[in-house]
């Protein structure tokens, strides 16, 4: 049973308390209103409580002693830089007569009840300058997840420059020791889980290259002493909504006392509020659980799947929003003016409606042909496709003008007629045909300067004035800042769609930026484009969300270097990485879901060896590796026998089977390749009757064993039926003693399935 989120506000004593499914957030007014001081994070509390703690904190108490540090190291909810303040601040303002520190007051509160959600907005006005800061925090029923961010506006008559402005600073209780797990990676290699013991100073991670990036991502879990474990602990987690530049710092200052705080990156970037402008800074939501890591991220795709996948703007606050517009749809890149840009409004963040749909079985030719794509080879790749139960055929790189390679054609979204005679109409038809939906590949951000985008219009792509444009891929960004790149972007997805029956795209995005300028600009504050990009971006896929509801996207950018909260507004699934070997892909995955719910996870089946590592594995392991998330076939099916033909279909078969339980149940880690002799997940329906498991061997060892599969949350006095052998199992018999494993587990890279269904009592 959900238990209703609420907000308690005592107005007596000037305190707040945010209640969730089961926990407790509170914080209250200090100092007659020029301080809004954090008080708790944690267990439920009663709602007296807050205003007892406000007593003690607000005045000072040798928990907050300033005798350490000299400084004013008061637990702030959101601290404007001034004063005696050495520790990371939120916000530093600039205001027209030089003024760099912000003072300011209390103001009001607003609180708004929909139908699952509950927010509040506290203002604070700055004393002498026309500054309003919004402070905003949203709780759900039935979750744990609190979301926060800020909104800056200029109510005066000078314009402020926004030097640094957080989402959130979040203050954790005072530990003796905190580690600090993240996810880092590279290329081939995201999301890895790494960790840290946070020592007295800052920790800072950051993505410095216009996009969320490959090397860091913006989530973390704190947790006292190293202790929290998958299955119990006390664990803070917080993960930054969004997919340009970001910055996490993670600060125990000197007086001992840990905060996580960030947003976007202040790195190069500032933006002058001019009267009457506003800038909404990114969600930052997080949450609290005695439940350990596990317990973390099951908390995260429940919520993502009911309040984030597809739901669009998190803040309420979307940029223009790009109407389909006949005028757009000239495939001429000279062609931009006509699609008229509207204020948008949320589709529906936070508000219920039905979770995401199941994902579908996809085909993408990618790793079989890649750019050398026909109407003819596509067409026979699909056939053997739909054999196999695929449900989805995806067109990668390489069917448009000028692109059989990647030194050319990006920015030239018009067909390849060489490859495609008479466009994309007949593939799309056959495909259909086949039974398949039809999915498109592309990469609107970006162009080649080979290309007759580039040759008409060099000015659309970030750069300085007399310094080198530098190109990763053969490619530059285009400047999506500027209204006029963004609808024309807009309008060239917006004729593909509308010309053609394409039911998904791919939207990837391979190179981060460099040379971030606009030389136009140049004295109008144009370092607003680390952050005017990504807006740009969401409004141009909130638009064509709007305008054609049919169409499902995927966020790729070169792998999983586009994967945040922020994105996933936008698109029903991520492309985890390039790195398709199996074995490789167990540890991708298992930092992946840390945060992200299985059923965004895209996870391809491809060739052996892989063409990555080189390695070898049975095609039932690469299958069982990628039925762990939302499955899809990338190997070239043209050269796969008809013996591992209908093998595929058989497991196909299968992943349609255990689908819902995969991409909507409850996932628990078992067992993880770092730690143990093998890795396996179990999944478990809401209403706890079906139940998967999926369990990877790695390079065989002897000595090692094969200890049994303790499997979780199941109830002990049931009885379970294994759904392939007939062989009944009490619960406790699997809690406790474990699971038999099927057969004989030998050999390197080997794998089970078992599915097991709680008998009716
Ligand atoms: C990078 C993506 O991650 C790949 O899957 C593929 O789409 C290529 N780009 C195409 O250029």
């Amino acid at each position: 049973m959900a238990v209703a989120a609420d907000v308690w506000h005592d107005q007596a004593a000037g305190t707040w308390l945010l209640q969730t499914h089961s926990t407790g957030y509170a914080f209250g007014l200090a100092d007659a209103g020029a301080a809004l001081r954090h008080l708790h994070w944690g267990p439920g509390l009663r709602a007296e409580v807050p205003a007892a703690l406000l007593a003690v904190a607000g005045g000072e108490p040798p928990r907050w002693d300033r005798s350490r540090s000299g400084a004013r190291e008061l637990p702030d909810e959101y601290v404007p830089w001034g004063g005696l303040r050495f520790d990371e601040p939120s916000l530093k303002a600039e205001y027209a007569d030089g003024t760099r520190s912000t003072e300011w007051r209390y103001v009001a509160q607003r609180l708004a009840r929909q139908a699952a959600t509950v927010t509040l907005e506290l203002d604070f006005a700055d004393t002498a300058y026309g500054l309003t800061t919004t402070l905003a925090y949203r709780v759900y029923d039935g979750f744990d997840v609190i979301e926060r961010w800020a909104v800056l506006r200029n109510g005066g008559g000078h314009p402020v420059a926004i030097r640094q402005a957080h989402s959130a600073n979040w203050w954790l209780p005072d530990r003796a020791r905190w580690r600090l797990r993240y996810l880092h990676g590279g290329w081939g290699a995201e999301t890895r889980l790494a960790e840290a013991t946070l020592g007295p100073g800052k920790l800072v991670l950051e993505s410095r290259r216009g996009t969320t990036s490959h090397q860091f991502n913006p989530w973390f879990t704190l947790d006292p002493g190293g202790q929290a474990t998958e299955d119990n602990g006390e664990v803070w987690s917080g993960a930054l909504a969004w997919s340009g530049s970001w910055k996490l710092v993670y600060e125990l200052t000197s007086a001992g006392h840990l905060h996580a705080c960030g947003g976007l990156n202040d790195f190069d970037w500032m933006v002058r509020l001019l009267p009457g402008d506003k800038i909404v800074l990114p969600s930052f939501p997080a949450l609290y659980t005695d439940g350990g890591f596990g317990a973390a991220s099951r908390e995260w795709h429940a919520w993502a799947r009911a309040h984030v996948i597809g739901r669009g703007d998190r803040t309420g606050v979307a940029g223009p929003r790009w109407r389909a517009s006949a005028a757009l749809r000239s495939p001429s890149p000279e062609a931009s003016s006509g699609g008229r840009p509207e204020d948008g409004s949320t589709p529906g963040a936070g508000q219920p409606g039905p979770g995401p749909r199941l994902r579908p079985v996809l085909y993408n030719s990618w790793e079989a042909t890649s750019f050398a794509v026909t109407q003819d080879g596509q067409e026979r790749l699909a056939e053997r496709a739909a054999r196999i139960g695929v449900e989805r055929f995806v067109v990668d790189d390489g069917w448009f003008r000028g692109r059989d390679n990647d030194h050319a054609g990006l920015g030239d979204w018009t067909v390849d007629d060489t490859k495609f005679p008479y466009g994309l109409g007949p593939l799309v038809k056959r495909v259909n045909g086949l039974g398949m939906s039809f999915g498109l590949w592309v990469e609107p951000e970006m162009v080649n300067p080979d290309s007759d985008l580039y040759r008409a219009h060099p000015d659309w792509v970030y750069h300085f004035a007399h310094r080198t444009r530098t190109e990763h891929r053969n490619q530059l960004v285009l400047n999506l800042a500027r209204p006029d790149v963004a609808e024309w972007v807009f309008g060239q997805i917006d004729r593909l769609l509308t010309e053609n029956n394409i039911e998904f795209i791919k939207w990837d995005m391979n190179r981060p930026f460099s040379e971030p300028g606009w030389p136009a600009e140049a004295g109008r504050n144009p370092e607003r484009i680390w952050v005017d990009h990504v807006r740009s971006l969401y409004s141009i896929l909130d638009g064509l969300r709007a305008a054609h509801p049919g169409v499902e996207f995927e966020s790729c950018s070169g792998g999983g270097g586009r994967a945040d909260l922020g994105i996933l507004g936008r698109a029903e699934q991520i492309w985890t990485s390039d790195n398709t070997d199996a074995w490789d892909r167990i540890l991708i995955q298992e930092g992946f879901t840390q945060v992200f719910p299985p059923q965004v996870m895209m996870a391809w089946v491809t060739d052996s060896p892989n063409w990555w590592t080189e390695r070898r594995a049975s095609l039932r392991f690469r299958f069982h590796v990628a039925m762990a998330g939302a499955l899809g076939i990338g190997g070239d099916l043209s050269r796969w026998t008809e013996r591992e033909m209908a093998e595929a279909a058989e497991l196909i078969a299968t992943y349609k089977l255990i689908r819902p339980v995969i991409q909507h149940g409850r996932l628990y880690r078992l067992a993880s390749v770092t730690t143990d002799p093998y890795g396996a997940c179990q999944y478990l329906t809401d209403d706890g009757t079906q139940v998967v498991i999926l369990a990877w061997w790695g390079p065989s060892s002897s000595g090692g064993g094969r200890p049994a599969l303790r499997l979780a949350a199941l109830d002990p006095g049931a009885r379970y039926t294994d759904a392939d052998s007939g062989q009944e199992y009490w619960g406790a018999e699997l809690l406790h003693e474990g699971l038999p494993l099927p057969g004989a587990i030998r050999g390197d890279f080997v794998s089970a399935l078992v599915r097991l269904v709680r008998r009716a009592s």
